[in-house]
């Protein structure tokens, strides 16, 4: 058994730190201007502008079956997707809203679809949900704000009530909890108590967890779905961290008491999480398996996102990014699943990354992120190993044991059609 002893969690992490790897997907409005989720933000547009996007949201190519397909077929075993973003707009047929998908050309409960489609994949499923909200009436102006700028901005701030928004997610949180059968993940998205204005918009306050009332609504969660796993960002410590757009290359610690924690990287496939037709920063496919394998030999979990288009399906970048990982998992998921970090008195070799079962000490996974020429040093691992194979194709691997106490792996000198080949070591 794994040495590593987590943080207690309140919610059910089993499942979570065996799976390893799920799907990310931000839809919304924000996918008809296709520049980024955060446009409404970075381009101050007034609500009577982004009204034309809830006018013209018309996803009549939406097939989440398919979306469900390509992530089961990826290896990811559960998907989170954006229930509302900071822009407001709701994708479930909420009673508290008319900003909704089923006000639109949509005219359907596109959450209720997406979890049915998953689900009968075999796949959990997640919600996440913006405490941002650049729509609701009673969300106060702040710097984050689409209306920061605007010379009557305290104007419009006044008879803005944050307790009323506040109400507003707990029935929103209620209905997502209670209407939509068993939710596995609650991803709440996020928190800036400190981003205060200045000068004369000093009155423009940051948001965290009194403006949220976060202990009320994440009570309201586990009173719903008391397995249910929620992140960490309504400023309140829960189950998850969640470094983003970044890799960590430790098993993230608690911030206090330096536990270890259970923890999830969410990554983009290119350079924003909402459907951008333009940006060209696409993840290679080499730093696509690279982050997975990173992140679950520093013991974590990785969420990669997809946008999908305004027309509601995963264009062909998203596909082959996804079609990487699938070539990739088929034959080297036996490293990912179930994995965790390497025992201690295992040192990697240069440009590799170990893995090994949670529940079986007699295995060890090498992740070859380059390819060396000839021989795959072991440091210490002289009289350790029993049988060694590739993990893609199970052909065997010969080695010796070398005097000073390593072990010598050969290796063909023609690196595997493998993008990141992986050592299968059977020890003593
Ligand atoms: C950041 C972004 C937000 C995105 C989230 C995903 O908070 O601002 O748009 O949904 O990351 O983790």
């Amino acid at each position: 058994m794994s040495s590593y002893v987590t943080r207690k969690t309140p919610g059910d992490t089993a499942w979570f730190t065996r799976d390893r790897f799920g799907m990310f997907i931000h839809w919304g409005l924000y996918a008809l201007p296709a520049r980024h989720e955060w446009i409404k933000n970075r381009e101050c547009i007034p609500e009577e502008k982004y009204q034309r996007y809830f006018e013209h949201f018309d996803p009549d190519l939406y097939d989440p079956k398919e979306w469900a397909k390509q992530a089961r077929e990826a290896g990811m075993k559960y998907a989170v997707l954006t229930t509302k973003h900071h822009e407001g707009f709701c994708l479930f047929d909420s009673a508290y809203t008319d900003y909704k998908a089923t006000n639109t050309k949509a005219g359907r409960d596109l959450v209720r679809e997406f979890v049915d489609a998953f689900r009968a994949e075999g796949l959990r499923v997640g919600f996440y949900y913006s405490l941002i909200d650049w729509h609701h009436p009673h969300f106060t102006i702040d710097m984050l704000h689409p209306r920061r700028d605007d010379p009557d901005a305290f104007e419009q701030n006044k008879g803005r009530d944050i307790r009323i928004y506040a109400q507003y997610m707990r029935d929103q949180v209620r209905e997502l909890l209670t209407n939509y059968g068993k939710i596995d993940v609650l991803w709440f998205d996020f928190s800036y108590p400190k981003h205060h204005g200045e000068g004369d918009r000093a009155w423009m306050r940051g948001k965290g967890k009194a403006e949220w009332e976060s202990e009320e609504l994440i009570a309201l969660a586990r009173e719903l779905q008391p397995g249910i796993i929620i992140d960490n960002r309504a400023e309140l410590e829960q189950d998850l961290w969640t470094p983003e757009q970044r890799q960590p290359l430790e098993w993230v610690r608690h911030e206090k008491t330096g536990e270890l924690v259970v923890w999830e990287a969410c990554q983009t496939f290119s350079g924003s999480w909402g459907y951008h037709r333009d940006e060209t920063t696409w993840k290679s496919p080499e730093m696509l398996i690279r982050m997975l394998v990173n992140t679950v030999s520093c013991g974590g979990n990785l969420l990669m996102n997809v946008g999908p288009t305004a027309r509601g399906y995963f264009d062909h970048r998203a596909e082959a990014a996804l079609k990487v990982y699938a070539d990739w998992m088929k034959y080297n998921s036996r490293s990912i699943y179930n994995c965790t970090m390497a025992e201690p008195e295992f040192e990697a070799p240069i440009d590799c990354r170990l893995t090994q079962p949670v529940d079986d000490e007699k295995r060890l996974y090498v992740h070859l992120l380059a390819y060396p020429f000839r021989f795959l040093i072991l440091p210490k691992m002289a009289g350790k190993v029993r049988y060694a194979q590739f993990l893609h194709d199970a052909s065997e691997l010969l080695f010796e044991d070398m005097e000073n106490g390593d072990l010598r792996i050969q290796l063909p000198p023609i690196k595997p059609d493998m993008i990141v080949p992986v050592v299968e070591l059977f020890l003593e």
